[in-house]
């Protein structure tokens, strides 16, 4: 056991100790970790828990980030960010890997963004485990390249001056993509994209990144960011990365730890659907034709009524398509309620592009 603690944090630090013997012991980081000045101290008393040693920097301010930022620049190095809100998967493992490949240097930010969740859901139960996302962080090497930088704020470090969760008491600075927000995920969820695209202008102001990576899973996402990164004159480059899957088709997602074994498998329907869309559309261009597609495979395991929406869009305005242009091409999404294992129902989200 190593904790090297200046003599300069100690008050802070057996504060630290302190709270960490209050946990439970489920809860408890390993007590290996090395806090090497105030602000890691500080950081393990929060709730963010300190990982084991890796050898990624684990930065927790934007002075920090800004600092590090400064000295690539200076050094003549490229950097690439990949915004998370942990529990990561393979899926997220795809976006590091493009950024190891690409840039010089990589940075994640591990941050569950209240201002993407409604007072209604769950931003308390989001799964959360830093110390494992730390861990497979440190296992990704990309052309010779690793993580350099995990960075993990707290609450207070993005809303300094608070966030709740409810829009109307909302106040101060927020980013709305109008026209690419309010359908499909936004028609269900109407102020998350508003948190998505003020999030990650905030992350964004604050690394400056080369190149920056969305996941294709999201693809309602990705067109809210490119137009919010067009729009607002970032610098960065934003890249697409294709969705990460389970063996039977099933795309990743943070949320599927809520799926029992069964649920698992049945939500393979999910992209058979969307593949047989893409075998419809090669013979018919009807929207209508290729919502049936997608409908009749996923009824074959859910009820019609746990269907969200199966939509057709246009790839870059998000317009609902009835006939889809074979130039243009367009997106097939979708969103369907499965059961979960606590009893209720857990919402997956996945897309083709025709
Ligand atoms: P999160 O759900 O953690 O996802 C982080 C990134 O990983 C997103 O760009 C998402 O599209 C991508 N991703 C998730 N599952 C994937 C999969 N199966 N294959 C490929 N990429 C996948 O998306 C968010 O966080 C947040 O909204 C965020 C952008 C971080 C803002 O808070």
């Amino acid at each position: 056991m190593a904790i090297i603690v200046p003599r300069s944090s100690w008050p802070l630090a057996s504060s630290a100790l302190r709270l960490f013997n209050l946990l439970p012991a489920y809860n408890r980081p390993p007590l290996l970790c090395t806090l090497r000045h105030n602000s890691t101290a500080a950081a393990a008393a929060a709730e963010i828990p300190e990982p084991r040693q890796s050898p990624i920097q684990i930065l927790r301010t934007l002075a920090e980030v800004r600092s590090w930022r400064r000295d690539q620049l200076i050094k003549g190095l490229t950097v690439g960010f990949v915004p998370t809100m942990g529990a990561l998967h393979a899926g997220h493992m795809r976006l590091v890997q493009s950024s190891l490949r690409m840039n010089d240097a990589t940075i994640v930010s591990i941050f569950v963004n209240p201002s993407q969740f409604a007072p209604t859901e769950d931003l308390a139960s989001y799964p959360r485990d830093f110390e494992a996302d730390v861990e497979q962080l440190a296992a990704q090497i990309g052309d010779d390249r690793q993580v350099d930088v995990v960075f993990a704020p707290t609450v207070e470090e993005i809303y300094p001056n608070g966030i709740p969760l409810d829009i109307d008491q909302q106040k101060g600075a927020f980013v709305t993509v109008h026209g690419l927000s309010e359908q499909l995920e936004g028609k269900i969820r109407p102020q998350f994209f508003r948190g998505v695209a003020t999030v990650v202008s905030k992350l964004l102001n604050i690394v400056s990144p080369d190149r920056v990576y969305f996941g294709q899973k999201d693809v309602q996402q990705t067109v809210v960011v490119k137009r919010l990164v067009q729009d607002l004159c970032y610098g960065s480059v934003v890249h697409v990365v294709a969705t990460g899957r389970d063996a039977n088709g099933l795309a990743l997602s943070s949320r599927n730890a809520y799926l029992t074994d069964q649920t698992r498998q049945d939500a393979a329907v999910i992209y058979k659907g969307l593949q047989n869309a893409l075998m419809v559309y090669r013979q018919n261009t009807s929207a209508e034709k290729i919502i049936e597609a997608v409908v009749s495979s996923i009824t074959e395991k859910f009820g019609k009524e746990d269907i969200e929406y199966v939509c057709v869009n246009d790839k870059d305005t998000l317009e609902e398509l009835e006939i889809v242009q074979p130039l243009k091409g367009a997106i097939v999404s979708v969103a369907v309620r499965v059961p979960n294992k606590f009893g209720g129902k857990t919402r997956l989200i996945d897309n083709i592009l025709l």
